[in-house]
């Protein structure tokens, strides 16, 4: 049935060249639907009893490779950004790149500052690509657009737009080539693979003499492009490289590396069965998580896309969607998606390394941009660099839900407070933060509900509570 609906699709389209491509699209949506089903009937198919903690060999310490000064690996190298998620867990209506992060500047802008500065130090011309989306591809263009003419050549691309599917009767929720967006859904960024190849940016690349690609989320304002990891890749023939961090109590939900019968794989919390959560969880089992940092070697993402070698693990992403204004009649849906990270297995010789922190620094929430707007950092060529006065890791910052959309944190936080010497911010409710506030220590500010507080101009504070209604 879902076939059949897909081929009535495909027929509707007049204009050929529309027509294959929309055809190559279904093909792929169709074989990733297929092989849901037939998991699902087979059930989980990872055995706890066999999955063990990676082995030394499978996750290298970042301080233990060389140090590299200058690398002719340069001139084959290709930088790109993951960018065809929308913000809309911090409230955006865009994508989330065009966040302003410091200066004016968006992740975009800042991620084109640091392969510019990256081309004028070495003298080379790496290509910046971005991931875009049917969702994200408008408003990116048009941020782009000013780069022209500057030393930085940017490719992009747009991932593949597939139907969601009726969760009840497994058909499309599309009618046809033209419905509306939110028929459609990008099948998330492990389809980097195949978008590549169908786009041809990949044969652009090859063309162009790059053989090796440094993909990142666009929020992660750490993820630079590292020499002594490129110069890694070559040096052991590996197809493909996982930034792995240290995990802490603050992030046991990540993807972690593991040992899987010899071959590394990477384990999600959804693939953990319930009995085996706070195992999964455990910083001592499990020690790393992913960055989503991955190095990959072109001529190899070719290989395995034209072999059909890639069986990502499926990730239903179970949603419900609104038919009418009122939300009287929404209806159940579920659309099938893969994680890049997914892809260790595929590849000969793919291992972790284990990078400083400073690697990751994502932008998930407003209390993340809290902090990647503040005086702990400055920027340097795009990179934001903690200050060396700081002492330990960054603070743990939680803003609630009056804070949870971007235009919320604007209008409430008129200026970012100094959070140089804060360890722990905790802010509930209706709270509004003045101009040049200090905050350091243990502060927590919980406005009751129905009240506002308002924390004056200049405020210093230091190891407080303040709760109640300060207006
Ligand atoms: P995620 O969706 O995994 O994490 O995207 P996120 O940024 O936390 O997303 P939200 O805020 O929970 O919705 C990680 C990166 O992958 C890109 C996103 O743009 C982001 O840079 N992405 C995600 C794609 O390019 N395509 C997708 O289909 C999904």
């Amino acid at each position: 049935q879902m076939r059949n609906a897909l081929n009535k699709m495909a027929d509707g389209v007049k204009d050929p060249v529309a027509k294959k491509k929309f055809e190559t699209e279904m093909d792929n949506f169709f074989a990733l639907f297929r092989r849901y089903l037939t998991d699902k009937a087979k059930g989980t198919t990872l055995d706890w009893e066999r999955i063990q903690p990676p082995q030394a060999s499978q996750v290298v310490a970042y301080d233990t490779l060389p140090t590299v000064e200058k690398s002719t690996l340069l001139g084959k190298l290709a930088v790109l950004k993951l960018n065809g998620g929308l913000g809309t867990s911090m409230g955006c209506v865009g994508p989330k790149s065009v966040i302003e992060v410091r200066e004016g500047m968006s992740f975009l802008d800042l991620s084109v500052r640091q392969i510019e500065y990256l081309n004028r130090t070495y003298g080379v011309n790496v290509p910046f690509v971005l991931m875009n989306s049917f969702n994200t591809d408008d408003d990116t263009q048009n941020i782009i657009k000013k780069y022209e003419g500057h030393n930085v050549d940017i490719l992009t691309f747009n991932q593949s737009r597939y139907p969601r599917v009726l969760k009840d009767s497994l058909l499309p929720v599309s009618k046809d080539i033209d419905s509306p967006i939110s028929d459609w859904y990008p099948p998330g960024h492990g389809d980097v693979f195949e978008s590549l190849q169908n786009s041809g940016i990949l044969d652009e690349l090859l063309e162009r003499g790059v053989e090796y690609l440094f993909l990142s989320n666009v929020d992660n304002l750490g993820a630079v492009v590292d020499l002594n990891i490129l110069e890694h890749m070559k040096e052991t023939d590996a197809e493909y490289i996982m930034e792995l961090t240290d995990k802490t109590k603050a992030d046991v939900k990540g993807g972690t590396i593991i040992d899987y019968e010899g071959t590394v794989r990477l384990l999600e919390i959804a693939q953990v069965p319930k009995e085996h959560e706070q195992d999964f969880k455990s910083i001592k089992k499990f020690r790393y998580f992913n960055t989503n940092n991955i190095w990959l070697n072109l001529k190899a993402i070719k290989r395995v896309v034209e072999n059909n070698e890639l069986e990502l693990e499926i990730i239903p992403n179970f949603k419900s969607l609104s038919v009418d204004k009122k939300g009287e009649s929404d209806i159940s849906i579920v659309q099938l998606e893969t994680a890049v990270g997914a892809a260790i297995r595929h590849f000969k010789n793919a291992h972790g390394v284990n990078v400083p922190r400073r690697r990751f620094l994502p932008v998930k929430t407003c209390s993340d941009l809290m902090l990647v707007k503040s005086d702990l950092y400055s920027m340097k060529h795009g990179q934001l660099v903690m200050d060396s006065a700081r002492f330990g890791p960054a603070p743990l910052i939680k803003l609630g839900s009056h804070f949870k959309k971007v235009s919320d944190f604007q209008k409430r936080v008129s200026s970012i407070p100094r959070i140089i010497e804060l360890d722990h911010l905790t802010i509930t409710g209706a709270v509004n933060l003045g101009r040049k506030v200090t905050l350091k220590g243990t502060v927590i500010i919980v406005a009751n509900e129905g009240s506002t507080i308002d924390i004056p101009n200049g405020s210093i504070l230091e190891n407080v509570v303040v709760q109640g209604s300060l207006r």
